[in-house]
């Protein structure tokens, strides 16, 4: 993908940019409307990727209308092919780097658009730090215009190389702004800036979610994180890749826990001052994980050690105290039945089709050292 966004002749709901699969919602269209109750829409940005697909299922759910704006730059329709007969839920092939189109019956604007694996942020890095940037000016323009509420996915990778654990919102991170990482840290950095500044300056309402790894069903076998790369790895009968020890804590989210707290920023009443964490603060080492995922898939396992790469975290885990607070919220899945549900979900593709195809659709970026995408480093998303 270049730099420039590509031009878009279809930026309207309903038009050409709906592939077939995706209806546009009729105009009083069974399902969308009852008499009587105005029936509110959101825009979900990056709605076709991993996390934005099961935020539609939720607003769906819910009876809401969903606008779902996606590039497919790392998305795919195929996570939204169960919703194709909703009326509900109108399909737009769209960069948000592009000026949108008006959306009269949004009061939500939900900006989940960005690559989140290092392998596909650091394919096209401009791209990826424009989308944060630029993309999240239009989208806060939108919602200012139309009066929305507007919520930012931002991330844990805000506070990098963390010197403080467990990362609290007020840490302001250890970050470089020069590195590999940097399209990804700082162009998240300056959304959360633009949040807050439209916050002070239009009085524009917007809450910003800080979220930690996140895992489950619809992320990408090719995603280079430590889950897909060992449940891959495992259901292939190969040797599961572990950088350094393995002894090196992460912890993880299961997707149904973090929509949860999604919704409950989006609707929180009154103004949210800050950003919010959202993440599992229960940690475990590579190693546990490994093993984890070898009892649920049945599988002998047999580690690979490789160096660990330089600028490896030894730790992140979140302080979910506000959102506790704030939100009454914490993850309920335990990890080994979320890992059990992505397990399921992967296992009949991996028994059907070689990754390779995926693989070659998203080639790794070069790393430092030149052995390509290093899976233990690439937990933040
Ligand atoms: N998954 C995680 O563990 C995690 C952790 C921290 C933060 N996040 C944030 O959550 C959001 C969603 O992450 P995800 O894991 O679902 O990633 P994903 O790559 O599956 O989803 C991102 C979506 O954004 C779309 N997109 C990218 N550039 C775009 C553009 N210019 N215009 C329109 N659409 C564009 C992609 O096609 C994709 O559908 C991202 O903002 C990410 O930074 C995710």
């Amino acid at each position: 993908m270049d730099s420039a966004p590509p031009p878009d002749e279809s930026a309207r709901p309903g038009s050409p940019g709906i592939r077939g699969r995706i209806r546009a919602p009729k105009p009083n269209g069974s399902g969308a409307r009852r008499p009587g109750r105005r029936v509110r829409a959101t825009l979900v940005a990056g709605g076709a990727g991993f996390l934005g697909s099961h935020l539609c299922d939720r607003l769906i759910a819910e009876g809401r209308r969903v606008y779902c704006v996606d590039s497919l730059q790392t998305g795919r329709l195929g996570n939204l092919d169960h919703l194709a007969d909703d009326p509900r839920l109108v399909f737009m092939e769209h960069d948000v780097r592009r000026p949108l189109p008006v959306f009269p019956d949004v009061d939500e604007v939900c900006n989940l658009a960005c690559p989140a694996s290092p392998p596909h942020y650091q394919k096209s890095p401009i791209d990826t730090v424009t989308t944060s940037i630029v993309g999240t000016l239009n989208l806060l323009e939108m919602a200012r215009d139309r009066g929305a509420r507007f919520l930012l996915t931002s991330t844990s990778e805000i506070y990098g190389d963390p010197e403080v654990h467990p990362q609290p919102e007020s840490y302001r991170g250890n970050v470089s702004a020069t590195g590999p990482r940097a399209c990804y840290d700082e162009g998240k950095r300056v959304a959360e800036t633009l949040c807050f500044d439209f916050i002070r300056q239009y009085r524009t309402d917007v809450r910003v979610a800080r979220v930690f790894n996140t895992y489950g069903p619809r992320m990408r076998l090719d995603d280079g994180r430590i889950i897909t790369n060992f449940i891959g790895q495992a259901l292939r009968g190969e040797q599961l890749t572990v950088y350094g020890s393995g002894r090196q804590t992460r912890s993880f989210c299961y997707v149904a826990d973090l929509v949860e707290g999604l919704v409950r920023l989006l609707r929180a009443p009154g103004a949210v001052a800050g950003p919010v964490n959202l993440g599992n603060p229960e940690e475990h080492t590579i190693l546990e994980v490994a093993d984890l995922i070898g009892t649920l898939t049945g599988r002998r396992i047999v580690l690979a050690h490789r160096p660990l790469p330089e600028d490896d975290p030894q730790r992140r885990r979140p302080d979910i105290a506000l959102a506790r607070r704030l939100l009454g919220w914490s993850p309920r899945i335990p990890l080994r039945e979320g890992l059990g549900a992505t397990i399921d979900w992967f296992e009949p593709q991996i028994a059907t089709s070689l990754p390779l195809a995926d693989a070659e659709a998203f080639p790794s970026p070069p790393c430092g050292n030149g052995r390509g995408p290093r899976p233990g480093r690439g937990l933040g998303g």
